[in-house]
């Protein structure tokens, strides 16, 4: 795909990104010296797995699903990680059938909770943080104030009054940064670091990226390559794209993507639908309709080449199932080749594919291709002329639920 033709603009926007105050605050910020901060969140970390079974996490939005997506993609499909406890995410929704199991499942367990909101003031954490700061006073009296941490805007809202009269320790979110792009703040850093998981080698990976990114060239800058790509098959009439992986550990990073492009280029009329599937699952659920159906959305399949364990394909001397000839072969050799087939299939079905690939599903290679994913929205909301840091649209369906709460 010849793509040389954005050139000059690509690097007029890499300027704008580079030299704005507005909500730029995430382009460097793997760059500083954080080293207090990774101390304090360390030391943190340890007291909580030392003297908790769970840390509860209360968030919505950019508030939660970065560390969510981290955690479940790194930490074991069954049990926590050695190194970690338990963590569980509450306050992202408003289903009281969820708030009256977890607090059930709570009981009997010991308890640290961290609430997280930039502005302190969102309804469904704010109400999830009302239940359960009570909850956590009734099990512990005085001492739940040790055990409460906010994470909120250094400088003002509700909830730093609150953390300040209560002396709960608190985290700030810089104010300079927005909520889909706080994952390498204490936002994301905190909880990520309580499941287990290396937050140095996942900010090298993020810095490594910012480094490497901050490139205006376009033939060297592969956001900016993936960024130009989408804008072009948008041009040319596709309306959805559909991120497709191989490792069901992935749906909830598939979320915080679909999260950080739906919200930073779905306005003014305009923005590709970000949609996303794990395979090779759904390809027997939505696979005919991206083979064969309605021509309108491309694919970008995430591969990752080094996934931890495997599994070899035992020889069975009954053979009923004809399926020796893949005896010693392993599960990710052929979920790898799966990949392969299915790229080939679709493009052959007219679905243009774009390809990324990361050496190894690990801290580091996901801190750089979250920041990658950053820094290609940025500059794709910018290619379509919309401004990647707002969400103007989410305020309305808060306008009227407010409005029909007040009415009753
Ligand atoms: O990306 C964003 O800015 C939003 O998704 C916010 O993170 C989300 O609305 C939650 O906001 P807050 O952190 O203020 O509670």
């Amino acid at each position: 795909m010849d793509i040389a033709s954005y050139k000059e603009r690509v690097e007029k926007i890499h300027d704008e990104l580079e030299t704005s105050n507005d909500m730029t605050g995430w382009i460097n910020y793997p760059l500083m010296d954080h080293e207090e901060l990774f101390n304090s969140i360390e030391k943190l970390k340890d007291e909580i797995c030392m003297e908790a079974d769970v840390f509860v996490v209360i968030g919505i939005g950019g508030s939660f699903l970065g560390a969510r997506a981290v955690q479940e993609a790194l930490t074991p499909y069954f049990g926590v990680l050695e190194k970690g406890t338990e963590v569980i995410y509450v306050g992202h929704h408003m289903s009281g059938s969820y708030l009256q199991q977890l607090i059930h499942y709570l009981e009997g367990k010991e308890i640290y909770i961290n609430v997280i909101s930039k502005s302190g003031s969102t309804m469904e954490t704010t109400l999830a943080f009302r239940v359960l700061r009570l909850y956590m006073e009734k099990r512990y009296g005085e001492e739940a104030a040790e055990r409460i941490i906010v994470t909120t805007d250094p400088e003002k809202g509700i909830l730093k009054a609150i953390a300040d009269e209560e002396g709960y320790k608190r985290f700030a979110v810089p104010p300079d940064i927005g909520g889909r792009y706080s994952v390498f703040t204490p936002v994301g850093l905190l909880p990520i670091a309580v499941a287990g998981i290396d937050i140095r080698s996942f900010m090298d990976g993020a810095k490594n990226a910012a480094l490497e990114l901050k490139n205006a060239d376009l033939t060297q800058n592969h956001a900016y390559q993936y960024a130009v790509i989408r804008n072009k098959l948008y041009n040319e009439g596709y309306c959805v794209e559909l991120l497709a992986s191989f490792e069901p550990s992935l749906k909830k990073f598939h979320e915080w993507w679909m999260q950080l492009f739906g919200e930073s280029e779905g306005k003014e009329k305009k923005g590709l639908f970000p949609a996303c599937v794990t395979y090779s699952t759904d390809l027997h659920a939505i696979g005919q309709f991206i083979q064969e159906g309605s021509p309108i959305l491309f694919e970008t399949l995430l591969h990752f080449n080094q996934i931890e364990g495997d599994y070899i394909i035992p020889y069975d001397p009954r053979n009923e199932e004809g399926l020796n000839y893949l005896a010693g072969r392993s599960f990710n050799e052929i979920n790898a080749t799966s990949k392969q087939g299915t790229a080939l299939a679709h493009a052959e079905g007219g679905v243009p594919v774009i390809q990324l690939e990361m050496e190894k599903l690990d801290a580091y290679h996901l801190g750089y291709l979250m920041y990658f994913f950053m820094k290609a929205c940025a500059m794709s909301a910018k290619l379509i002329e919309v401004n990647p840091f707002d969400q103007p649209g989410v305020e309305a369906y808060k306008r009227k639920m407010l409005e029909l709460l007040k009415k009753k």
